[in-house]
């Protein structure tokens, strides 16, 4: 395989550094900090109308089935992959069937193994949303984790991404920050199963 996965990266690596409010409200006792925070509405429309017509909520929200058929569930608006939804032992699949996706839509098995879809929440221990703004720009940029970690897995659109300016992607961070935070703990990917094996 030409890509490497490195499972069991120290979680620490990756959490949050500091919390900040997400969105910063208005109040009856404005402090300094909370004026330098303050969220751009515009720019939070600007970022919502990004998200809804990029499509994120398609992979980073779980589906559930409503009365019409599957359906995004919004009470976890862009929270990831359950931690909930454990992923059983991966199939082998009849060619040409090389991908498949859980019912929740947040799980994907294919040639890179199984990907899990991010928490993009605000959430300061589980969700992307918080300060590290620059890393998340960074991600998108250079296609790694975090901006600068293992590559970023397919189906994961971070090539068409690319075609977003600086300018949106901040719009899009300042609509992820302004939403609920879930707490929701997304498991590391998985590698193909044949190094599972350790046949290859
Ligand atoms: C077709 C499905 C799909 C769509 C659409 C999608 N994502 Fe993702 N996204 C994924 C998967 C799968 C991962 C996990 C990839 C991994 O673990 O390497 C991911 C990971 C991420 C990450 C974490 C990257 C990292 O540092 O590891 C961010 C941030 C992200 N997506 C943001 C977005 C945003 C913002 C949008 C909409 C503009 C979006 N995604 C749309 C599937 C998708």
């Amino acid at each position: 395989m030409s890509k490497t996965i490195s499972i069991g990266l120290p979680i620490a690596s990756v959490l949050a550094l500091l919390a900040v409010p997400g969105a910063a409200m208005a109040s009856d006792a404005p402090s300094a900090a909370a004026a330098t925070t303050a969220a751009d509405p515009a720019k939070i429309e600007r970022g919502r109308y990004l998200v809804t017509t990029s499509a994120c909520n398609d992979c980073h929200t779980p589906w559930i089935e409503g009365p019409n058929g599957p359906e995004v569930d919004m009470s976890r608006m862009l929270s990831g992959h359950p931690e909930s939804l454990p992923i059983p032992a991966m199939a082998d699949m009849p060619a040409p069937w090389a991908i498949a996706a859980t019912a929740s839509n947040t799980a994907w098995l294919g040639p890179w193994g199984v990907s899990f879809t991010a928490n993009l929440t605000p959430d300061d221990e589980s969700g992307a949303a918080t300060p590290g703004g620059h890393m998340f720009r960074e991600t998108i940029r250079t296609g790694r984790h975090k901006g600068r970690g293992r590559e970023v897995l397919p189906p994961m659109p971070i090539v068409m991404y690319r075609n977003f300016t600086d300018e949106d992607l901040e719009a899009i961070f300042s609509f992820l920050k302004s939403i609920p935070a879930v707490r929701n703990r997304v498991p590391e990917p998985l590698p193909p199963p044949q190094e599972l094996a350790g046949t290859d």
